[in-house]
């Protein structure tokens, strides 16, 4: 149980952009210090952690880069939630969309989905680099445990910082997060977008439609 400011309407928005999730985006950029003027990759960029972690960076000034799965999250990312770039990974290797993306390279990673983007990122990050290593859900559902990065010696020649994340270490820092990211929400400057299920009938359907890429922003099941 946890208390809520009911001045923030709709009381979802403590499912999303003030939710669990947004406090993983809010904790990831701290736990890595990014700051101002770094280039910051993100996977899963549309779902609930990236789209913030997103615009919590962008909030930092930071130049933002997003890989999502179809051409309507590419569009939400640039014109909703401000990333500098944005591609679809199923529509070309995704090295070479990160290259083009970020031609100078990338000072961080923030890896919601492991797998092949991985791969592109350890390539594609710059020398004292840091990966924020939240997530990866392309593998959640392998039936056997995929080989690890061939490209991992990466991590000594560019001296590379990789750093694991489990937002519940971060309780303690509740209430800052709450203060900070509450503020951009209330002052418009964060956008929480979700998708609703409605009925508790549709809450399997709704959770597999995670792994088949079904939302945009949070998925929440909406019960009356
Ligand atoms: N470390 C922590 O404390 C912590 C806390 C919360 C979440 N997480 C992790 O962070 C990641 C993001 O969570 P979330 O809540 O933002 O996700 P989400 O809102 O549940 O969205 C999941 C998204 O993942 C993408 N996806 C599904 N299968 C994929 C695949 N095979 N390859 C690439 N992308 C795929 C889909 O978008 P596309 O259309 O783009 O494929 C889908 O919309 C997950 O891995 C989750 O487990 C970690």
């Amino acid at each position: 149980m946890h208390p809520v400011n009911r001045e923030i309407q709709p009381l979802s928005v403590y499912l999303g952009a003030l939710g669990m999730t947004a406090m993983t985006a809010w904790a990831g950029l701290n736990l890595v210090d990014v700051k101002a003027g770094d280039v910051i990759f993100i996977s899963g960029a549309s779902g609930a952690v990236g789209n913030v972690a997103g615009q919590l960076a962008k909030l930092r000034r930071c130049r933002v880069v997003g890989s999502a799965g179809s051409a309507e999250k590419v569009r939400f990312l640039r014109e909703e939630c401000g990333f500098d770039g944005a591609f679809n990974y199923k529509a070309g290797p995704v090295l070479e969309q990160l290259n083009l993306a970020a031609p100078g390279g990338i000072d961080v990673y923030f890896d919601n989905v492991g797998g092949d983007t991985l791969d592109a990122a350890l390539s594609a990050l710059r020398v004292h680099g840091r990966i924020i290593a939240c997530g990866g859900i392309s593998g959640y559902n392998e039936a056997k445990p995929r080989p690890g990065p061939s490209n991992l010696f990466n991590i000594t020649t560019k001296r590379l910082t990789m750093k694991g994340l489990i937002v519940s270490d971060w309780l303690d820092r509740q209430a800052e997060f709450e203060k900070e990211v509450g503020g951009y929400f209330k002052a418009g400057k964060l956008k929480n977008r979700e998708t609703v299920a409605k009925g508790i009938d549709r809450a399997v359907d709704a959770f597999i439609g995670l792994f088949q890429g079904r939302n945009i922003g949070k998925m929440v099941v909406q019960l009356a």
